[in-house]
């Protein structure tokens, strides 16, 4: 990236010494780990080698619905190198860890392509490999469908999407006030397949020792690894460790223990020997999640002032045959603006496709895609500025709950935006600013993102020589958390961050939640903060040195979570962009990116800097780039690497800024922290795709904007058959 920059703006005073006793909340530190990672000293999972260690290969199902009839391992055993083969009725039994993606080896059956039914354990992992390619499998097949429509017939509404959200919900008269409104937008958008794709992929290193098993597994929370394996493998809960101390990103797919490592430590046990399965790319889209395609219908009534009457957002997603899983990307639509009649509705569509999961803001990704698309058409309906039919349409409670938001900034946002950017002046009309071949244009999209807060434990010691330990089960998936909680931790001790050292990343320590939801800084660090809180007064109440073994305190925040729940919480931003399309080849160059958020105090501008471009760029990705394509006749995903499956790299990113407004918000957690982890990508492609129309004058409702999309649609809008 050429030119990058970021800055805390100074529209509102910050916090400083409002809570701790230090600048740390607040600063730009490196992280801790950096010099190990970019050393080579930090080890991932797959890096570990405990002696005699073996490896395994997975085989993935080569059709996507029917029943094992045989699996003929000869060849493969036949293999140099090669230790065993597990098959549906060869491999251990497992027992039930409530997750029916990790039953794996267990029976016949083959629900989507890509699941697995053998796995090879060899001795390096070139013979694993080999072996694996010489294993036969018969199958009886069935017919498949993995085709998602609006109409389906197997359509159902679920009780709740992705945990929690109500699947449903209505308030007042939307069809009615739509059907009244003088000024209506009824269109419709579409979201394809999305992988995370994380640098590294899944990956366990298992090791038994009796009935104790070790797994080093990239994870983005370890916690729940443990809970899982010792349910699977019916051992008591103590007898499993799960390390993950580095993993090179996750987005969402490492949220939840996967399939690999059950693998490993089944592959571990069976062979006696360590045992590294480190997942080939290509099998990924199969086996830890995906984003799910997502079909939107948006109506938007208002009146002549742009002032919405109605929010109708239908969104039509599928779900696989293994365990539900249901996008919630009609959920934004409940928070964002004022109307005086809502619908909100998700259908879901079980297909014979791989069980969908959370990516980088679930629901919110693709919800504010189709939502913040429709605006700007509303907008342009109106023939108003598409920032100022945001601000006149926001709301002051909550509006389908008339909870007040613990804070909400979105108009400060796209005001510091627009005037950022250089919003003012921008031409009214699109498709009028032709430079050779290019057609430039702006566009901006709302964003927000939710405050979760899940209950975690920590605890603190203090050492004799003057230094602390403090310790919590929080999982760095590069996101600085490490760093991050150590601030909070020395700013709640009152000492030098120097002089405390911080253990996350290993099941061992006190349970904590997943890095997901952007919860985790909000989540761990309340536990951090108790638990050094709790430290000090022990402190104070002790007099002389310190015992030999020193002073610890814990603490345990699952009693404190929740009881904030009268207050709507939620992270809102503003993103501004500027494209070229060059008319000849049908590219999009994104020449500018800002964006601008309203997440509570910033603990690190450097980390969180990171995470907001990080997931900018993400949003860029998904725009321009990211998709893939359920094939019909295989009923296979077609783009499975990244040859195939594309994302943007640096020299597709041209001008990238994030900047926050500094909130003072009492009501979230002890530093004040909102989540920034996924905000970053919320609205995002909606931003360049709205510039796109500014551009070119044709609005394009599908993702992701490839060339060939862009031609044809400017085919059509000249009228020329494309
Ligand atoms: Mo994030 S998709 O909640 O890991």
């Amino acid at each position: 990236m050429p030119h990058t920059t970021a800055a805390a703006s100074g529209s509102r005073p910050g916090r400083t010494g409002t809570r701790g006793t230090t600048a740390l909340l607040g600063s730009p530190l490196e992280r801790r780990e950096g010099r190990d990672k970019v050393t080579g000293a930090a080890r991932y999972a797959a890096e570990h080698h405990p002696p005699a260690r073996a490896y395994a290969w997975p085989v993935p199902a080569a059709v996507s619905r029917g029943r094992v009839l045989a699996v003929d391992d000869r060849a493969a055993l036949d293999q140099p190198g090669v230790l065993a083969v597990l098959t549906p009725a060869t491999a251990p039994r497992l027992g039930d860890a409530g997750d029916p993606t990790l039953s794996v080896l267990q029976d016949e059956r083959v629900p989507h392509y890509g699941w697995y039914v053998a796995l090879v354990v060899a001795e390096t992992l070139e013979a694993a490999r080999a072996g694996a390619a010489a294993v036969h499998v018969d199958y009886d097949t069935e017919p498949h469908d993995v085709t998602l429509t609006v109409d389906h017939p197997d359509g159902y509404l679920p009780e709740t999407a992705n945990g929690g959200h109500p699947g449903l919900r209505e308030r007042g008269e939307p069809d009615a006030a739509f059907a009244a409104a003088p000024v209506r937008l009824d269109a419709a958008y579409r979201v394809p397949p999305e992988h995370n794709h994380p640098m590294e992929p899944h990956a366990a290193t298992a090791e038994w020792h009796g009935d104790r098993l070790t797994v080093h597994d990239s994870s983005q929370g370890s916690t729940a690894v443990a809970t899982a394996l010792a349910a699977l493998f019916e051992l008591p809960e103590d007898h499993v460790t799960a390390v993950s101390e580095h993993v090179g990103g996750g987005f969402g797919s490492k949220g939840t223990p996967r399939p690999h490592v059950v693998l490993a430590a089944m592959a571990a046990r069976h062979v006696g020997r360590p045992v590294t399965l480190a997942l080939p790319r290509r099998q990924m889209p199969a086996v830890v999640g995906h984003r799910a395609e997502t079909l939107h219908r948006v109506r938007l009534g208002a009146d002549d002032g742009g002032r919405l009457t109605s929010v109708i957002h239908e969104i039509t997603t599928y779900t696989s045959r293994v365990k539900e899983f249901v996008e919630q990307a009609a959920v934004p639509a409940r928070v964002m603006y004022a109307s005086g009649h809502s619908r909100t509705e998700h259908r879901a569509v079980p297909l014979d496709v791989p069980t969908p999961s959370w990516m980088r803001a679930p629901g919110e990704a693709p919800g504010m895609f189709a939502l913040e698309t429709a605006m700007d058409e509303l907008a342009g309906t109106l023939d108003m500025d598409p920032v100022e039919l945001r601000v006149r349409n926001e709301p002051d409670r909550e509006p389908d709950t008339g909870r007040p938001f613990s804070s909400r900034n979105l108009v400060a946002c796209l005001r510091e935006g627009a005037e950022r950017f250089g919003w003012a002046g921008r031409p009214a009309r699109p498709g009028h600013d032709r430079r050779g071949a290019d057609l430039v244009g702006t566009g901006v999209a709302a964003s927000l993102y939710p405050v979760y807060q899940m209950p975690s434990r920590a605890g603190a010691h203090a050492h004799p020589d003057g230094t602390y330990t403090v310790r919590t089960n929080a999982a760095d998936i590069g996101t600085g958390a490490r760093t991050v909680l150590s601030q909070v931790a020395a700013d709640a001790l009152g000492v030098p961050l120097a002089a405390v050292r911080m253990e996350i990343g290993s099941s061992a320590l006190p349970a904590a939640s997943v890095a997901g939801g952007s919860s985790g800084t909000s989540s761990w660090g309340a536990a951090v903060h108790a638990a050094c809180t709790a430290l000090v007064a022990r402190l104070k109440e002790h007099t002389g040195p310190l015992p030999a073994e020193g002073i610890g305190a814990e603490a345990d925040t699952a009693e404190t979570v929740g009881r904030e729940a009268d207050w709507a919480r939620d992270a809102f931003g503003a993103h501004f962009a500027e494209v070229h399309v060059d008319t000849d080849s049908g590219e999009v160059r994104v020449r500018r990116q800002l964006g601008v958020f309203a997440a509570g105090h910033i603990l690190n501008p450097r980390t969180a800097r990171s995470q907001f471009i990080g997931a900018m760029t993400m949003g860029l990705g998904m725009a321009l780039m990211e998709g893939s394509t359920m094939e019909p006749v295989f009923g296979d995903f077609t783009e499975k690497d990244l040859a195939a499956y594309h994302l943007p790299v640096h020299a597709d990113v041209t001008d990238i800024e994030a900047h926050w407004i500094d909130e003072d918000d009492e009501h979230l957690n002890p530093m004040g922290s909102k989540g920034i982890g996924e905000i970053g990508i919320v609205g995002a492609a909606a931003a360049i795709g709205n510039a796109v129309h500014h551009a070119t004058g044709v609005r394009f409702r599908e993702l992701p904007l490839t060339p060939d999309r862009i031609l044809n649609g400017l085919a059509r809008h000249a009228g020329v058959p494309a």
